[in-house]
């Protein structure tokens, strides 16, 4: 018996639908929203009307997701390309074409720790490390040789060692201002971040010419970015 095919397709690309765009909620959105403006595509069904999620704007159908589901739209089909950050693309290995680096989102993930209460790793303590990025997290602890216990959060990371539920955590860090407001210092960057452009490997294959224009376009208003 044949194994299952490796490309996940929930939608049959329709040539005549829209190119479905996933875009993260939060805060790249605007960015997202900037980048593809620049590049010809003005999503402005997507700034006016904040409670849809579904939005039409011209060619493009625009899906605002959570920034962790993006990847998991995108490979199945339900979305042709999407916008998502290398932190969500390094946690999971995904079938997905990764085209281009968008320039947007720039922030990085951090090891950190209360700035009152530094980790000795000499006193083999049993450390426990709160995240939202369990496996780079587990990756860059086996590179390191660190044992620890890792706690899988949600959200608000920083909580973790202020109520005693963790060590240290791994976190995105921006302007260092939530570390700053919770007493917490970085110890070390473990990546540096940056929205990527996802595509659906058969979304290319068989609507070619407009996915292939969008990315040029996209890639030539990330480069006019970068240049401002
Ligand atoms: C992100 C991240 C940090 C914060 C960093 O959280 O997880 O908590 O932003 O930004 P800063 O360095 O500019 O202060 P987000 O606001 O996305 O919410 P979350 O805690 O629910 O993940």
């Amino acid at each position: 018996m044949g194994g299952l095919p490796r490309a996940r397709m929930t939608t049959a690309p329709d040539p005549g639908r829209p190119i479905v765009v996933a875009l993260p909620k939060g805060r790249v959105l605007g960015q997202a929203i900037d980048l593809f403006r620049r590049a010809g595509y003005p999503l402005d069904a997507v700034e006016q009307e904040t409670r849809r999620l579904v939005h039409e704007c011209g060619p493009i159908r625009a899906l605002v997701l959570r920034a962790g589901d993006v990847p998991t739209y995108v490979e199945y089909g339900a979305a042709d390309i999407g916008v998502a950050g290398r932190d969500v693309l390094e946690e999971e290995e995904r079938d997905l074409y990764e085209p281009l680096d968008l320039g947007i989102g720039a922030c990085r993930m951090v090891l950190a720790e209360p700035i009152d209460r530094p980790v000795d790793l000499a006193s083999h303590m049993h450390l426990r490390v709160a995240t939202k990025y369990p496996t780079v997290t587990r990756r860059y602890l086996e590179e390191r040789g660190v044992a620890a216990e890792i706690i899988k959060l949600s959200g608000s990371v920083e909580l973790g060692p202020l109520t005693g539920l963790a060590d240290r955590i791994v976190d995105l860090v921006e302007t260092g201002e939530t570390l700053r407001q919770n007493g917490l210092v970085e110890v070390e960057t473990i990546l540096q971040v940056t929205s990527r452009l996802v595509v659906n490997p058969a979304s290319l294959k068989l609507r070619g010419a407009l996915v292939a224009g969008l990315i040029d376009r996209l890639a030539a208003a990330a480069r006019d970015r970068r240049e401002l």
